[in-house]
């Protein structure tokens, strides 16, 4: 039997998130363009006495190690549903910012499920566990599948979409995270009283993307959440700043922030802006990386 399974999962940037208004659950519909990126956490499960978590890497101290962590949450699900005892040992190499709105907690969960699926046998359906990752939460499936999707409903239900080419980021990451939860909150209450349009896919972005179009891209990227992650983080309009002065086609708050997405037109231009983001002081972190990338994946 295997005793150890690795599973490398991406990150994700919306290019679209258009936010409808609160739903009786509390969600919000979505039209949630998802494009994975070349950034990764591994998630490695291993057989042990009883079900335990580590994580290493930068924002490893920032990471809940109990049952809460979506990878915990993910090997309790699956062997509830096979009648095994999930004692496994979950470690999470973890390099996507933690709190940062590129799905990080979304793709530890993605990672497990795959993991534990592998080392325990289980040979689930592909649509068993997108819909074990849906339960998880709205972006776990999206960590599964990769490459490229739309997203509606509260973001689970995907459609994948063609991409036509390689994109050049940039990720800047800031000094403290964002709770999801407080920034649709804010949306919300930035909202009052207004009249949330129902949200739809922008066809001009869609098409962007399958024609592989930077230029065209980055004249279509939207963010829905964006004034409501700069209404309760506005130094991140600083940030933004600094790399569109650098050069980026566009310049975004990766889902609910606070990381920033830059597009830049090629990988020389990229390095650029990234150097200028560190060097402006506007942010802890910046790193290149490409779209789209592969889902969750066992190595
Ligand atoms: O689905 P997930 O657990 O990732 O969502 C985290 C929080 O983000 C939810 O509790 C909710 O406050 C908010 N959310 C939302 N509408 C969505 C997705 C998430 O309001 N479509």
């Amino acid at each position: 039997m295997t005793e150890t399974v690795t599973v490398r999962v991406p990150a994700k940037v919306n290019v679209q998130l258009a936010v409808g208004g609160a739903r009786p659950d509390g969600f919000h519909d979505l039209a949630n363009v998802f494009l994975a990126v070349g950034l990764y956490d591994e998630v490695t499960v291993t057989a042990a006495d009883e079900l335990r978590v580590t994580c290493a890497g930068p924002d490893a101290a920032q990471v809940p190690l109990d049952r809460t962590n979506l990878a915990a949450r993910a090997a309790v699900e699956l062997a509830r549903r096979y009648g095994i005892d999930p004692a496994v040992h979950l470690h999470i190499d973890k390099d996507i910012p933690v709190a940062g709105g590129m799905a990080g907690g979304s793709a530890d969960g993605a990672g497990a499920l795959l993991a534990c699926d592998a080392l325990w046998g289980t040979n689930a359906s592909r649509d068993e566990l997108l819909g074990i990752c849906a339960e998880l939460g709205s972006d776990v499936p999206f960590s599964l599948v990769g490459g490229a999707a739309l997203g509606t409903g509260r973001g689970e239900q995907l459609r994948a979409l063609e991409v036509g080419g390689t994109f050049h980021w940039v990720f800047a990451m800031a000094e403290r995270g964002l709770s999801t939860p407080a920034v649709f909150r804010e949306f919300d209450r930035m909202n009052h009283g207004l009249r949330v349009p129902e949200p739809v896919a922008s066809q001009d972005l869609l098409d962007a993307l399958a024609k592989g179009d930077a230029g065209a891209l980055a004249r279509t990227v939207s963010n829905d959440l964006q004034p409501a992650a700069l209404s309760l983080f506005p130094a991140l309009a600083d940030t933004l700043a600094a790399g569109r002065a650098a050069g980026a086609l566009a310049a975004l708050v990766s889902g609910s922030g606070p990381t920033t997405a830059f597009l830049a037109p090629d990988a020389g231009s990229a390095k650029t802006i990234a150097g200028a983001l560190l060097a402006s002081g506007t942010c802890r972190s910046a790193r290149v990386t490409q779209s789209p990338a592969p889902g969750a994946t066992v190595l």
